[in-house]
């Protein structure tokens, strides 16, 4: 195997899009993805991929200091791609500890044992964390956030990944490990766990159930087909400069209103349904408490340095999704039994 490389949190939505291309991508690397299966974890996100020869999957936790000493021995990894962290700002709002845990203290005894591993021979590693736009806070009407833009995380989530990005810079100051960042916006695209905004749309609407939209609707977001980010995290772990940050974004800003009507309008096609009829789900709720207003991504350096630029438009990527969910309604319905009803009615009672 010419790499050997640990991917975390990859039975999760961005990780499991990452490992299946990895897998399939580059069958002279060993990929071990090492996911602890928290709620947002799902192997059947990787039903496709899991007989693979070049592929292992291991349950375990990123905070399990032995477990990592014992993988890092047995596999010797060449390569880390962090994705494992707790990533709804919603549940960071009411359980901030377990960001801290998996976020902070994960993201560093990962380093740690990577440290250890590596150390005496740096050459052909690469620790590459991927992390958010949200931790250079929220904009106004204009503006765009650059690799300058200095840190101003306003979530109990954002504030745990900004941390992490603050050990990983700090591993690579003081003691030489080669890391990579990268800070994207929002990602949409198969097999999203369907709290985040556009799966839980979706759902709602084949569920002819109310859509909540937070406050005014009017709160903006930066959208990226979660392909493009995949390719973008595969030429950064190939050719990323040590020590460096890049953005990624999808330069497609919508405000929630605008693209959760589009969204109706797609499913109410797919589905034959009146023209306009989910529409009239849509419910106007509770703001979530310190919403950031709007991100913006200037990924200017990543297209100079790299040459990459988002490849799906948002209206194709949009209806791609919706599309979708609606041909994996079996995803969906295991998905939001049980422990996901619980938490939609605490989460969404008024
Ligand atoms: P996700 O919640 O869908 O998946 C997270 C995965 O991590 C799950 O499979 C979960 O089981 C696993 N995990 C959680 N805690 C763990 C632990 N202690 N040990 C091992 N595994 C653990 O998240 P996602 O949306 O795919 O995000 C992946 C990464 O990308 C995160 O670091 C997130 O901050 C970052 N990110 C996400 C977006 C986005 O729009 N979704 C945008 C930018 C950056
Ligand atoms: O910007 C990158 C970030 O994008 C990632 O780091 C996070 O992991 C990811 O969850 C996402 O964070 P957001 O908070 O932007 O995503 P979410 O899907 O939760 O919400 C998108 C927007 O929609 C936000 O303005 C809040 C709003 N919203 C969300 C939900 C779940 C609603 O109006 N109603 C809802 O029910």
């Amino acid at each position: 195997m010419k790499k050997s490389i640990l991917i975390t949190g990859g039975a999760g939505f961005i990780g499991s899009n990452l490992v299946i291309h990895f897998v399939r991508k580059y069958p002279d690397y060993r990929i071990v993805n090492l996911d602890a299966l928290t709620y947002a974890g799902n192997l059947e996100n990787l039903k496709e991929i899991e007989g693979a020869p070049n592929y292992s999957f291991v349950k375990g936790d990123i905070a399990d200091a032995a477990l990592l000493e014992k993988l890092f021995g047995e596999y010797a990894f060449t390569g880390v791609i962090h994705l494992a962290a707790e990533s709804h700002v919603d549940r960071s709002i009411t359980d901030p500890l377990a960001f801290v845990r998996t976020n902070v203290i994960g993201t560093t005894r990962l380093l740690q044992a990577a440290l250890q591993h590596w150390q005496g021979d740096f050459s052909d590693k690469l620790f590459y964390h991927v992390s958010t736009d949200e931790v250079y806070g929220t904009l106004g009407e204009t503006g765009y956030f650059t690799e300058e833009t200095p840190y101003d995380p306003r979530s109990p989530y954002s504030a745990s990944k900004a941390s992490s990005d603050h050990f990983v810079r700090a591993f690579y100051h003081t003691y030489g490990l080669p890391v990579v960042i990268s800070n994207c916006s929002n990602n949409y695209g198969p097999y999203q766990f369907p709290e985040k905004l556009i799966p839980l749309v979706i759902n709602n609407i084949r569920e002819q159930r109310p859509i909540p939209i937070y406050g005014d609707g009017k709160y903006t977001r930066d959208w990226l087909w979660v392909g493009d980010h995949v390719e973008a995290i595969d030429l950064l772990f190939h050719k990323g400069r040590r020590g460096e940050t890049y953005n990624i974004g999808g330069n497609s800003e919508w405000k929630n209103i605008e693209l959760v009507e589009l969204l109706c309008d797609l499913t109410d096609a797919e589905l034959g349904r009146p023209v306009g009829s989910s529409r009239q789900l849509i419910t106007f709720v509770k703001d979530r408490p310190g919403h950031d207003r709007r991100y913006a991504i200037d990924a200017t350096k990543l297209q100079s340095d790299m040459g990459w630029t988002p490849k799906v438009k948002a209206e194709d990527g949009f209806r791609q999704t919706v599309q979708w969910y609606l041909a994996h309604q079996d995803w969906l319905d295991n998905l939001t039994s049980g422990a996901y009803r619980k938490y939609y009615e605490k989460q969404y009672a008024q």
